[in-house]
């Protein structure tokens, strides 16, 4: 299979028989997914978007794309949770880590924006995009979030001062609704070009629609290659069969943990590159799994940096994790450790060889320290971090997501919960409408 899943050094957290005895309600989750029957079931659109044929849409997001490409020295993706996270992750990824100071680049820098409302970082931003020819791709399936609405606000108003109403109108690309929200309203407004986020797919499950892939074409990262791996796991983590598997083996092992008491996920990964690929991970599990009482919390670290932090809590504190290990077979870039005359750091019997390797060592040394120590560990692996590998990688979670959902008993497919503090915002902030709650909060407040 295109993801691999080594439950090796898991196994002597839990036994054979509990294995066994969850097939039924891994049967059944199964059946609620496939046929449709399960809660949220009207946000599937998913689980088929790798195999979307719509060669229309396609053919004008890679025209799009392309123009950005050939246009723009600056790409602002404007967006928060699913309509930012899975992008950027993908990009971050499979990009030059430090592509923003390269000096020949034939594609632009991509910013990301709209994601909190930090008023330094905003204010900042607008300092370091003067001279910079910059287009806008603002995204948001209801068109009202409040933290993208205001980015886009600054955005709009400085380019549209920048260069013109009209060019600015021409530079900007927005990803919402088919019909409905205000930014739709906006969009048609002003004559922006749309792409469409389909009404039967979440935010978090939406990196294989326009939302994920006009950002990551921009980025010169093959779509249809992303596309093609998310295709390859969708056929090959289709069987209900545990044995069969491995994306419902993850999500059976998480519940067992879970069952366990082990109720904090650490997704542990050796490659900087990945740690927006850990907050996509983070988002798609919590908003997924934690409501009604119930849920793992999804955490995760970056080694071997954590390893001098976290790792102490990792190793001996109190045991209520287990990890989950991002594993990546080979690297892409090669490089080895010079020798040095002297030896005076006492490293040369480390000259020549492949940092990659010594990566390695230090995630085998931590696999078993971290066992040792009584935290169970998974290993998912790809072979590399490649467009194709990332793109199986991501459909796997988003199956196993699912199916973990199902076994908890909770729709995987709503955020309820986020509304809440929305609700107390819009309070505070004196939205019409919210006077009375305004009055009330306000009391608590003092
Ligand atoms: O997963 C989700 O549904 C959320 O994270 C949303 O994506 C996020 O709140 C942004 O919503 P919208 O795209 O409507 O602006």
């Amino acid at each position: 299979t295109p993801v691999s899943l080594n439950l090796h050094y898991a196994e002597p957290f839990y036994g054979e028989h509990e294995w066994q005895q969850l097939q039924p309600a891994v049967s059944e989750a199964h059946r609620l997914l496939h046929e449709g029957t399960g809660a949220g079931s009207d946000f599937l659109g998913w689980m088929d978007l790798p195999v979307n044929d719509d060669q229309e849409e396609r053919t004008r997001l890679e025209n799009a794309a392309a123009h950005i490409r050939a246009h723009a020295d600056v790409l602002l993706v404007i967006g928060i949770g699913g309509s930012s996270l899975g992008s950027k992750a993908v990009i971050s990824a499979l990009t030059h880590s430090f592509h923003a100071y390269l000096e020949d680049k034939d594609t632009p820098d991509i910013i990301f924006l709209g994601e909190h409302l930090g008023s330094d970082y905003t204010a900042e931003l607008f300092d370091a995009l003067a001279d910079k020819r910059v287009y806008v791709n603002v995204i948001s399936k209801s068109g009202t979030t409040t933290e993208p609405a205001i980015a886009f606000r600054f955005v709009k108003s400085w380019l549209e001062d920048t260069c013109g109403k009209e060019e600015a109108a021409r530079r900007i690309y927005a990803t919402t609704d088919r019909e409905k929200g205000a930014l739709k309203t906006l969009a048609h407004a002003e004559g922006y070009e749309t792409f469409v986020v389909p009404d039967d797919v979440g935010g978090r499950y939406s990196v294989f629609s326009p939302v994920g892939l006009l950002p990551i074409a921009v980025a010169g990262i093959s779509i249809s290659d992303l596309l093609a791996g998310g295709a390859e796991a969708r056929h090959a983590f289709a069987a209900e069969g545990l044995r069969h598997n491995p994306a419902y083996q993850y999500a059976a092992f998480r519940y067992l943990m879970y069952q366990k008491g082990k109720y904090i996920e650490l997704l542990s990964t050796y490659e900087p590159k990945l740690t927006d690929f850990s907050e996509w991970w983070k988002q798609l599990y919590g908003e997924s799994e934690g409501k009604d009482g119930k849920g793992l919390f999804p955490a995760s670290v970056k080694f071997t940096t954590d390893l001098h932090s976290m790792g102490q809590y990792i190793q001996e504190g109190r045991r209520h994790l287990f990890e989950t290990v991002l594993h990546i077979g080979t690297s892409t870039k090669e490089i080895k450790i010079p020798d040095m005359s002297g030896n005076e750091d006492g490293l040369n019997y480390l000259a020549g060889e492949r940092l990659h390797d010594v990566n390695e060592k230090a995630y085998q040394g931590t696999l078993l320290a971290h066992t040792d120590g009584n935290v169970p560990n998974a290993i998912v692996g790809i072979e590399r971090l490649d467009a194709y590998s990332l793109g199986a990688l991501i459909y796997f979670f988003e199956k196993a997501c699912a199916l973990s959902g199902y076994l908890l008993g909770v729709n995987p497919f709503d955020q309820p919960g986020v509304e809440s503090y929305k609700q107390n915002m819009f309070a505070l902030l004196g939205k019409p409408g919210y006077e009375k709650q305004r009055a009330e909060l306000e009391k608590r407040l003092d």
